[in-house]
């Protein structure tokens, strides 16, 4: 069966940098707390007016488009990952369609959360071993700042999110063993709650566990009053550290699972992209792994969390610092809020 490579990779970032200095202005935090748990030292938060999820979808795709050889106008299909649409629906797929003037082409938004471009990415891998699409346009982008709650109430979430975009187009290969080599999809519900946004959401409570800190139990559907919106209903809700303890089993499970589906092993990998949640988390499968400092990319630092965007834009990076070379084994690997988690080998 055909199989599908990396032809071209982009990403984009808004200028607006927020260190974590600006965010203790705000809320009751400091550097040193967020610098040890997280390893953030800052985040680009897109412009509140101009720039939305899509907008910077766009922009982001232009660059892999352009480095793919190709024009808008060959895509023939669109993949959109993101939790932070610029509408609750149509999704972000069909604006960056009319946006980029593309022809009547498929549009999917994905919504996966921080595993979204991984799970996006293995969609548009089918389409391509089939042969029914030769131009996939994979997007991962977030604009979190716009949901997000600068109050101390909500430092554990605000802290740690940023917004940004990256984007792939995904061809055909050109030769034997190269593209990608599998990817691995997986999902447990059971804690859907403790990683969620529960508004706008049509559960009418059905779902939610009584706990304190969780949304006002008599609230439901998709109408809002002031008072619920000024109480925090409509916040991002993170049990950190329980998400935390599932993240460092899942992530090294499946990156596990990639390379034994492939007869590889750990020492295999050349570069191994995790989905960057936390510094910590990624250090920890990084000494899971035995891989060395060089051959794990990590750029939290410098973007936070950017949930769909995180992969393709440390790919992006990646790539055009030079780490990613013809024939390299590259492992990318995430886990979010679901929970869903994911991993792709590739061989570039
Ligand atoms: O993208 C995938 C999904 N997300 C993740 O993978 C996130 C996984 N979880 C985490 O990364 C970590 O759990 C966090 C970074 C969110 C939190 O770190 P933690 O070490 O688990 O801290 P904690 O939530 O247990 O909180 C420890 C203390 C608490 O104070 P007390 O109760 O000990 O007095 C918090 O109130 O730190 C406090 N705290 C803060 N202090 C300063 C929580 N957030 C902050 C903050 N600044 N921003």
């Amino acid at each position: 069966m055909q199989s599908s490579r990396i032809a071209g990779i982009g990403h984009y970032v808004p200028k607006n940098v927020y260190t974590n200095a600006d965010l203790s202005r705000f809320m009751d935090t400091n550097d040193e707390w967020i610098q040890e748990r997280t390893g953030i030292r800052e985040r680009r938060f897109a412009d509140r007016l101009e720039e939305t999820t899509t907008t910077m979808g766009v922009e982001a795709a232009k660059i892999a488009i352009g480095r793919a050889g190709i024009t808008a106008q060959d895509v023939d299909f669109i993949i959109f990952a993101t939790l932070s649409p610029d509408y609750y629906f149509p999704g972000c797929g069909v604006l960056l369609q009319r946006e980029m003037k593309m022809k009547e082409v498929g549009a999917l938004d994905v919504r996966n959360q921080c595993s979204g471009f991984l799970y996006a990415l293995s969609i548009a891998d089918q389409f391509i071993k089939t042969g029914m699409y030769k131009n996939i346009l994979v997007v991962g982008s977030e604009k979190h700042s716009f949901a997000m709650d600068f109050e101390t109430r909500s430092r554990n979430v605000s802290v740690i999110f940023g917004d940004g975009a990256g984007a792939v187009v995904l061809q055909p290969a050109q030769k034997e063993g190269q593209g990608i080599l599998s990817t691995h999809l997986h999902s447990d519900g059971a804690d859907a709650e403790i990683l969620a946004m529960f508004y706008p959401g049509s559960h009418a409570n059905k779902w939610m566990p009584e706990k304190p800190g969780y949304p006002d139990q008599e609230l439901g559907g998709l109408f809002l009053t002031t008072e619920q919106l000024q109480s925090g209903s409509a916040l991002p809700y993170m049990d950190g550290p329980a998400v935390f303890k599932k993240a460092v089993v899942k992530f090294p499970e499946v990156i596990r699972e990639a390379l034994q589906a492939n007869q590889l092993s750990a020492q295999d990998i050349d570069l191994l992209v995790p989905h960057q949640a936390n510094l910590r988390i990624s250090q920890y499968v990084q000494q899971l792994l035995d891989l060395p400092d060089e051959k794990v990319f990590n750029n939290i630092q410098k973007y936070g969390n950017t949930t769909a965007a995180s992969v393709p834009i440390a790919l992006s990076e990646a790539w055009e610092a030079g780490k990613i070379k013809d024939g390299d084994l590259i492992c990318l690997a995430a886990f979010g809020s679901g929970f869903t988690w994911a991993s792709a080998l590739i061989r570039w």
